[in-house]
């Protein structure tokens, strides 16, 4: 297979926003009398906004009305706002400009497939808003990952054939998107834990397009 579009999950994989996204969701845990520890926050890395709280509620056994719901979502974002405000080119991740000039000289298109409402202020922050040939909006996609929607969205948006994409991810919940969207999945993080994956690395500093473009042609 040539493949014709990589596309990248951000949080995790261009920039580190799951700490930020942990310090917001623990201050709700604290207000409802819950715990969260980093464990539970690894388990909602690539779930969205809602089904995160929903998660954190169940596990705690409690349950409130949509009402309340609504604006602990709310809060937590506004949380979340203060504490990506300083986001900079500083916070990307080692490896990505250098990826996305090798992934342009070759001809492959990028795309971004984001479970984050906030991607695109995130983007800016970043200085990479510009070198997506197609970002996805996880606002308006039916369903969120482990569900393949924002994938299969963003290679609409590129008009690629999904099984011509590569998604890269470092979510259990990101890698199970890319798969049911029928596309090759690099994983970033633990083989042990992505073990979906068809490939795995450790970190996006090492990720390696040439290696990624043997294993599947
Ligand atoms: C994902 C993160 O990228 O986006 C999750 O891994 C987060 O932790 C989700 O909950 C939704 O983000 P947001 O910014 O819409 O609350
Ligand atoms: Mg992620």
């Amino acid at each position: 297979m040539k493949p014709e579009a990589f596309i990248f999950d951000l949080d995790g994989v261009l920039t580190d926003t799951a700490e930020f996204h942990f310090i917001a969701w623990q201050a709700i845990a604290r207000e409802l009398g819950l715990d969260f520890n980093l464990e539970d926050n690894e388990a909602l890395k690539g779930v969205d906004r809602a089904g995160s709280l929903q998660r954190i509620l169940d596990k705690g056994g409690l349950s409130v009305s949509d009402q309340v719901f609504a604006q602990l979502l709310d809060k937590k974002n506004r949380h979340y706002l203060t504490l990506i405000q300083d986001i900079s080119p500083d916070h990307l991740f080692d490896g990505v400009l250098a990826c996305f000039t090798e992934l342009k000289s070759l001809g492959i298109k990028i795309g971004l497939a984001s479970a984050s409402k906030n991607a695109l202020l995130v983007l800016t922050g970043l200085g990479i808003r510009e070198q997506f040939d197609f970002i996805g909006d996880a606002a308006s996609v039916a369903h969120g990952k482990p569900a393949p929607d924002i994938f299969l969205s963003v290679a609409k948006g590129l008009n690629i054939k999904p099984e011509l994409c590569i998604g890269i991810e470092d979510a259990v919940a990101g890698v199970s998107a890319i798969k049911a969207a029928n596309m090759y999945a690099v994983g970033i993080g633990e083989p042990g834990v992505l073990t979906q994956a068809d490939l795995v690395f450790a970190s996006t500093a090492q990720l390696d397009i040439g290696k990624v473009l043997a294993s599947v042609a």
